[in-house]
C-alpha cells in the first residue's frame, strides 16, 4: 500500500514543487526503485509542467481530466474515477517510467470556495461533523482506489492551508514542511505547525463526534526540510546558518528537522528548464548530490510499510 506524503507550506517560492519533483524522481530512479504517483493540487500547474509539455497536457486533460475533475464530481459533475485520470509514464525519459501524474490545472484556483459553497445547512453537531469530513476526504476517497498501485504517493500543494490542502492532509500518511532559511520563513514555521496540528485536531473532533467509540488522537509524522539554502559567502548566508539552528533548537522541532538539505544552485533552474531532474540533467553537480541525500533521508523518515 502506498505511503502518501503531502509537500507543504502556507508560502510559494519556497521549493515545494522542486521538491516533490526530485524526491518522487530519486524514490522511482535509485535502488530499491519505487512506483510513484505524483498529485500536482496547486493551480499553478508547476510540477505538472516539469513532468510534461504544454500541448500534451493541454489534449490530456481534456480527455482523461485532472485533479479539479476529482473535486468536481462531489460537487454534482459526472464521476470519474482517479485510475482514468492519472497519467501513466507522462516523462519520455526512460529513467523515470516508474512515475505517473495526476495532472493540475486553473480551474483549481477557486476550488476551495467552490467546496465551502455546498456546505448544506446543518441542524445537528453530527451533520456539522459529517460535512466537515465529507469536504475534507475527497481526494483520501479517491487515492484509496489507487494506493495498491504504487509505493509512494507525493501531493505538490497550494501555498495555503485551504481546504485542497486539508484534502491533501486527511489522505496523507505524514508531511513535509519546505523550508528556506530567512527571518519570514523562520516566524512562520511556529505558526504553519501549530496550524496544521488544529486542523488535524478538528479531524479527530469530528470523527469523535460521529463515533463516540472513536477516541484515537491521531497525529501524522511531520518533518521539515531546507531547501534552496544561500551559500555565497556574506551576510545572508550567515543570515541563512542563524536561521538554521534556530530552528533547529526549538523545542517544537525536536528531531524534526531533516538533516539533509539543499543549496541554491543554478543547476536546479537550468533542469526546470529542460523538465529534469538535476540526477538527469547535471549528474554529479551540487544539487544532484544533495536532492540523492534528501531522498536517502525520506525513504527513512517516511518508510514505506
Ligand atoms: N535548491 C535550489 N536552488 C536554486 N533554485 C531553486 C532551488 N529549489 C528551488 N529553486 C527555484 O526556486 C523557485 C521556487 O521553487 P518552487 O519549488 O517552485 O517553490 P514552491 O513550489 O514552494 O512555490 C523555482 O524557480 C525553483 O526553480
Ligand atoms: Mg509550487
Amino acid at each position: 500500500m502506498a505511503k502518501v506524503i503531502s509537500f507543504i507550506n502556507y508560502k510559494g517560492g519556497v521549493g515545494k514543487t522542486t521538491t516533490t519533483f526530485h524526491i518522487g524522481c530519486a524514490l522511482a530512479m535509485f535502488e530499491p526503485k519505487k512506483k510513484v504517483l505524483l498529485i500536482d493540487a496547486d493551480p499553478q500547474t508547476n510540477l505538472t509542467f516539469l513532468c510534461c509539455e504544454f500541448p500534451k497536457w493541454e489534449s490530456r486533460v481534456k480527455t482523461n481530466g485532472s485533479l479539479e475533475t476529482v473535486y468536481s464530481a462531489y460537487l454534482g459533475k459526472e464521476k470519474k474515477s482517479l485510475r482514468d485520470i492519472i497519467w501513466t509514464k507522462p516523462m519520455t525519459r526512460p529513467e523515470l517510467a516508474n512515475i505517473d501524474l495526476v495532472p493540475s490545472t486553473i480551474e483549481l484556483l477557486d476550488i476551495d470556495l467552490r467546496l465551502q459553497s455546498k456546505t448544506k445547512a446543518a441542524t445537528t453537531i453530527q451533520e456539522v461533523a459529517q460535512i466537515h469530513l465529507d469536504q475534507r476526504s475527497i481526494l483520501s476517497k479517491a487515492i484509496k482506489e489507487v494506493a495498491s498501485n504504487y509505493d509512494y504517493i507525493l501531493i505538490d500543494c497550494p501555498p495555503n492551508l485551504y481546504l485542497a490542502t486539508q484534502n491533501a492532509l486527511y489522505a496523507s500518511d505524514g508531511y513535509l514542511v519546505t523550508l528556506m532559511p530567512d527571518h519570514f520563513s523562520t516566524v512562520g514555521v511556529t505558526f504553519l505547525d501549530k496550524k496544521v496540528r488544529q486542523l488535524l485536531r478538528e479531524r479527530n473532533l469530528a470523527e469523535q463526534i460521529i463515533d463516540s467509540n472513536n477516541n484515537g488522537e491521531k497525529t501524522l509524522p511531520y518533518f521539515l526540510s531546507f531547501v534552496k539554502v544561500n551559500v555565497t559567502a556574506g551576510k545572508q548566508q550567515n543570515v541563512a546558518k542563524e536561521q538554521m539552528a534556530l530552528v533547529r533548537g526549538m523545542s517544537d522541532f525536536t528531531g524534526k528537522c531533516f538533516d539533509s538539505h539543499t543549496e541554491d544552485y543554478k543547476d536546479i533552474r537550468e533542469a526546470t528548464t529542460e523538465q529534469l531532474p538535476v540526477f538527469l540533467n547535471s549528474p554529479g553537480s551540487q544539487n544532484d548530490v544533495l536532492y540523492r541525500r534528501m531522498a536517502k533521508e525520506f525513504r527513512l523518515k517516511f518508510p514505506q510499510s
